[in-house]
């Protein structure tokens, strides 16, 4: 089991000092990359204009552009919650990646009230996450989102 709290206050020491959006993306998504038992996959989809467009990532090469509701990334980008998907197979219009994906958690990235994009996970496990696991990583969305607020390019990674 993931100690989420610890996890948390390294994301917030890892990020709290550096302005950058880009660097703190990267880091942040190496932080719980490595973090993270049984995870093939880990990045941010950014917000750009009316798509996703793939981010920082740890894992194989992924897919570019992601529609708005399409997908597991576009459906959380869409109602802006939280999707967590225990079977992908299962889940009508799953985009694949990685072929090893079995299931999926993926958290919309909101700063100052607005979408910037999502934090997409993927595992080679069934039924990977828990409610545990899905609290603690918005949680840590939330410190992200929060530490990237302040930052001198909030809303963009350019
Ligand atoms: N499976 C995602 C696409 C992104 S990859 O998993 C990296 C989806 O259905 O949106």
């Amino acid at each position: 089991m993931t100690d989420y709290a610890l996890l948390n206050s390294q994301a917030d020491a890892l990020l709290r000092d550096e302005p950058d959006a880009l660097a703190n993306a990267a880091n942040f998504v190496a932080l719980l990359y490595n973090a993270l038992d049984d995870v093939n996959w880990l990045g941010i989809y950014v917000l750009r204009g009316d798509e996703l467009v793939l981010g920082p990532f740890q894992g194989q090469p992924a897919c570019v552009h992601i529609a708005i509701g399409s997908g597991v990334c576009g459906a959380a980008a869409a109602t802006q919650e939280t999707q967590c998907i225990p079977d992908v197979h299962a889940f009508p219009g799953h985009i694949v990646c990685d072929a090893a994906s079995r299931s999926e958690l993926v958290v919309p990235l909101i700063v100052n009230e607005s979408l910037v994009g999502v934090l997409d996970i993927d595992s080679p496990s069934l039924e990977r996450f828990s409610a545990d696991d899905q609290a603690g990583i918005e949680k840590l969305c939330g410190t992200y989102c929060r530490l990237r607020s302040g930052g001198r390019d909030a809303i963009s990674l350019d």
